[in-house]
């Protein structure tokens, strides 16, 4: 996943991308930012928990302090997506309060947009209000 996470994304989007530490390491994070295109909106580019603390509400943890941070901004929404077979991030946004936006065909039952991120690959679209 190194990929989705060049340099860049740590120097230019800082204060509004978090990370958890335990004794020094990182064992969460979530790198997102505004949106240049519509600033009442927020994106939330990658979240990532270590394996050995999954399920403890550091997920949540980090989502409800984005949505702070962005909220302070005058962000009214968020989105994300994520692939069509990572069922356990379709699950986490769901519990998260995000809907899933309606797509042009479907994958394992969810709604995709087709080949958003290039041919084959699919994406659901997440999109949460924020109150
Ligand atoms: C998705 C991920 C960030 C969730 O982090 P987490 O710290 O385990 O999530 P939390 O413990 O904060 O859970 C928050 C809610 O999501 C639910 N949830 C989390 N993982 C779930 C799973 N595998 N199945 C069902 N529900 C799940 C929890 O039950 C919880 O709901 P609740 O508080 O209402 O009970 C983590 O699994 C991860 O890092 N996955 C690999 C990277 C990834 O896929 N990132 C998303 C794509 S960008």
């Amino acid at each position: 996943m190194a990929g989705l996470l060049p340099h860049l994304f740590f120097e230019h989007f800082g204060p509004t991308s978090f990370a958890i530490e335990d004794g020094g390491q990182i064992i969460a994070f979530l790198v997102g930012f505004v949106s240049q295109a519509n600033p009442q909106e927020a994106y939330i580019h990658f979240v990532g928990v270590h394996p050995a603390y999954r399920a403890h509400g550091l997920g949540r943890k980090l989502y409800q302090r984005f949505f702070a941070a962005v909220g302070s901004r005058g962000c009214r929404a968020v989105r994300c997506i994520t692939s069509p077979v990572n069922s356990t991030s379709i699950a986490f946004h769901t519990r998260m309060g995000f809907a899933m936006e309606p797509g042009d065909d479907e994958v394992n039952g969810v709604p995709v947009a087709r080949d958003y991120d290039g041919p084959g690959e699919h994406r659901v679209r997440f999109h949460k209000a924020l109150s």
